[in-house]
């Protein structure tokens, strides 16, 4: 029997880690799957409604950890999940995506000598500000499976000098989840329920620490979209951190009250909210995929991303931070949107074609994929 133990920490991952669950159920006979969560994201709406709503079962271990400097959380986390790695011997560590949590549970993996696999691999914003960049450079350095997500990760991996032989192009985990619940997702209408018709309303999303820990940046976004509220109808899921920002800072006042705010949603009421809208502005890494496989204009308000395809393929605009740019673009993705395409291996079934590699001896890897 093969014992592989999945990390995950924060909302993402969740999402990317239930489509795997899920494949690796049907090798129950052979594989037992132990789930880790760190417990980096802890409100009830970050965590528990989503696995819940994704069917993940409540993970085996919950490390509790969550909060304090980037060192803190990562250094604490590492002194647990070093605990649950002697308690269980996994024959794999899997992690998805790039959070504190993926780095920390690497870092013990790889030096207790398990072997390690990354869902979502060789992501590159360049941008070393970006404290995931960091995460997704050592977690890559340390994987023994490296599972890309868009062709781009291929290209970035192999300049980091990653043998072929641990490259797997498999596709977005991701849309994995987002294929599985989409008739869920048709059937929720949630923009209802807040008063807005369908593609009648923008969604907003903020919380990257570029945006949202300055408080001049945030303010000049709470004043852009408060702008833009007396045009355009806007909804805006709060993320904690930005929540809390914009308490300390004191910009509640300066956010035009028709902006529809709310706590962070569920995950098919987000996705409904996003297919049904007319556009998104946003900071965050996976809705800019989202966004691309649904075909919604994405505005994307940094200066990089780590997902070009969502660009050269997809629906999303790189618009940068300079909030005073931004009216310019919308206006023309209003006016022209991109139609996009979905990129390859898009399909649903990213998680079988890991779990194959994992389970199988005679792995295949990008040249003979590609
Ligand atoms: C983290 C990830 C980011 C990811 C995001 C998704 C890192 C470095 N960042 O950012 O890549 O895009 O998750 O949401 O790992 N908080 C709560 N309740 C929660 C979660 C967080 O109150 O359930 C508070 C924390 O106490 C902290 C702040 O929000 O003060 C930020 O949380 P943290 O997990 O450190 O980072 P995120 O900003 O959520």
């Amino acid at each position: 029997m093969k014992k592989i133990l999945t990390v995950v920490g924060t909302r993402p991952n969740f999402v990317k880690i239930a489509p795997f669950h899920n494949a690796l159920r049907k090798y129950s006979e052979r594989v037992n799957h132990i789930v880790c969560h760190t417990g980096q994201h802890f409100d009830e709406k970050m965590s528990g409604v989503f696995l819940e709503e994704l069917e993940m079962p409540k993970p085996d271990y919950n490390l509790g950890i969550s909060g304090g400097s980037h060192a803190k959380q990562t250094a604490q986390i590492m002194m647990e999940f070093e605990r649950v790695l002697h308690d269980e011997h996994p024959d794999l560590v899997v992690v998805p995506g790039d959070v504190n949590s993926t780095l920390a549970c690497s870092l013990v993996a790889a030096k207790l000598g398990v072997k390690l696999a990354h869902i979502e691999s060789g992501l590159r914003s360049f941008n070393r500000e970006m404290p995931e960049e960091i995460n997704r450079i050592v977690t890559d350095a340390l994987a023994d499976y490296l599972f890309v997500s868009e062709p781009s990760g291929i290209e970035n991996l192999r300049k980091e000098g990653v043998p072929d032989d641990r490259i797997f192009y498999v596709g977005n985990i991701m849309i994995d989840s987002l294929t599985s619940f989409l008739d869920k997702i048709k059937n929720e209408q949630a923009h209802t329920s807040f008063g807005l018709k369908d593609r009648d309303y923008i969604l907003v999303t903020f919380h990257r620490p570029s945006n949202v820990d300055n408080s001049g940046q945030l303010r000049k976004l709470v004043d852009f979209l408060s702008r833009l509220s007396r045009n355009e109808n806007l909804i805006f899921p709060v993320h904690p951190r930005t929540r809390a920002n914009i308490r300390n800072f004191g910009l509640g006042q300066f956010l035009d009250p028709k902006i529809k705010r709310t706590e962070p949603l569920g995950y098919v009421s987000f996705l409904s909210l996003v297919r049904n809208s007319k556009l998104i502005i946003t900071d965050s890494g996976g809705i800019q995929e989202e966004c691309t496989f649904l075909g919604i204009p994405c505005i994307t308000v940094r200066e990089d991303t780590e997902r070009p395809v969502t660009v050269s393929e997809g629906t999303n605009y790189l618009a940068g931070t300079d909030v005073d740019r931004l009216d310019e673009i919308i206006y023309e993705a209003l006016a022209n949107p991109k139609k996009g395409q979905i990129p390859k291996y898009w399909d649903g079934n990213t998680a079988e074609r890991i779990v194959e590699i994992i389970l199988k001896p005679n792995r295949q890897n990008v040249q003979s994929r590609d």
